[in-house]
């Protein structure tokens, strides 16, 4: 069976944007893949992280998945940082990329901004360990937004590299896997602004830990316009908020722009919110108790996260072994 490799941060205030555009599509993986989730706690001390913060947002994301219908026990759930191999096998590929090829990761560019001395060097290295990530499991595919691709595609060339220096086939050359119609879900507030956890306005976005109140709430105080909804898709041109709150009823329902613009045709703003409202509640609310449910047995948390971090290094042990072996460690 092919298996995928998928990391997330642990960064607080999930969102309908990640429900939508991250979680809800690695759930669906389950199905047909062997999947290998990891927080990716390691990636996050790229940048600075409160202590207590980084556990505390761990623990969110964790909940995050297993509420939203991850399956730990047929799948593996850990935390990056429970399994030493992957800091083992990115050494090993930081001997492996060149200087070269790092240069060239606009996602550094973007994280370390001008101020680009003061980066730490594990910002820089950071694709180096995402590449030990995916192969310390021989990962065949790997879920990844546009702003991955450029990581996933040093991956491969790291892999292909180690593969022709030592003359092996260890590395399988991780496919992208580009998932369905890729939902971007815009802020509540502006229809032209990503919807994002760094949005001061929490009004901009539905969290995946609000309630049937609060959801309830923030959509009623939406941005909209005058107009009543368009009967076609030209007529959502200039109209971003009426765009993107038909995206999100799509989205939670499974549909197209274009049913959702067939349902509410010539309705007033206010209609349609009601039937959204209705659609979220009944979508989120479930997931919204049972994350809550989570975060209030951390211990039930950290125990899922421990039995998927020994399950995941019983997959990267003899792979590791087989590496240090193909370099050259001598082990009596
Ligand atoms: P971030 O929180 O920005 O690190 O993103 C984590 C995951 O959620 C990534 O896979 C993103 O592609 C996805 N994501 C974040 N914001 C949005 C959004 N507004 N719409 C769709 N997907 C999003
Ligand atoms: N770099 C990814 C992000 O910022 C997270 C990540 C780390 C990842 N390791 C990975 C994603 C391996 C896919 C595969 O979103």
């Amino acid at each position: 069976m092919n298996r995928i490799f998928s990391g997330v941060q642990p960064t607080g205030n999930l969102h309908l944007g990640n429900y939508l555009g991250a979680v809800r599509n690695w759930v669906r993986l389950q199905d047909d893949y062997e999947c290998v989730f990891c927080i990716v706690d390691m990636h996050a001390i790229t940048l600075w992280q409160e202590p207590a913060a980084l556990k505390a947002h761990t623990r969110e994301v964790a909940a995050a998945m297993l509420a939203a219908g991850v399956d730990a026990k047929t799948h593996i759930l850990f935390n990056q940082s429970q399994n030493p191999d992957h800091a083992q096998l990115a050494w090993i590929f930081n001997c492996v990329a060149r200087i070269g090829w790092l240069n060239r990761m606009t996602q550094f560019k973007d994280k370390a901004g001008k101020n680009r001395e003061n980066a730490s060097v594990g910002l820089y290295a950071y694709p180096n360990l995402m590449s030990a990530d995916i192969l310390a499991y021989k990962a065949t595919h790997v879920p990844v937004g546009e702003d991955q691709k450029q990581h996933l595609e040093l991956a491969r060339d790291t892999a292909q590299k180690f593969n022709s220096d030592y003359g092996v086939e260890v590395f399988p050359l991780p496919e992208p896997l580009i998932l369905g119609s890729a939902t971007r879900v815009m802020s509540l507030r502006d229809g032209t602004k990503k919807m994002s956890k760094s949005d001061d306005s929490d009004y901009s976005r539905l969290n995946m830990t609000d309630d049937a109140d609060t959801i309830h709430l923030k959509l009623r105080k939406a941005k909209t316009d005058p107009l009543p909804l368009p009967d076609s898709a030209e007529g959502l041109s200039g109209r971003p908020e009426a765009a993107n709150l038909l995206d999100i009823w799509a989205a939670l329902s499974d549909g197209t722009r274009e049913t959702a613009i067939a349902r509410f045709a010539g309705r007033q703003f206010s209609d349609f919110k009601k039937e959204l409202t209705e659609l979220a509640v009944a979508v989120l609310g479930p997931i919204n108790s049972e994350m809550k449910r989570y975060l209030a047995e951390p211990a039930e948390i950290d125990a899922v996260l421990k039995s998927g971090a020994e399950r995941a290094r019983v997959l990267s042990a003899p792979v590791l072994a087989e590496v240090e072996d193909i370099v050259g460690f001598l082990r009596a």
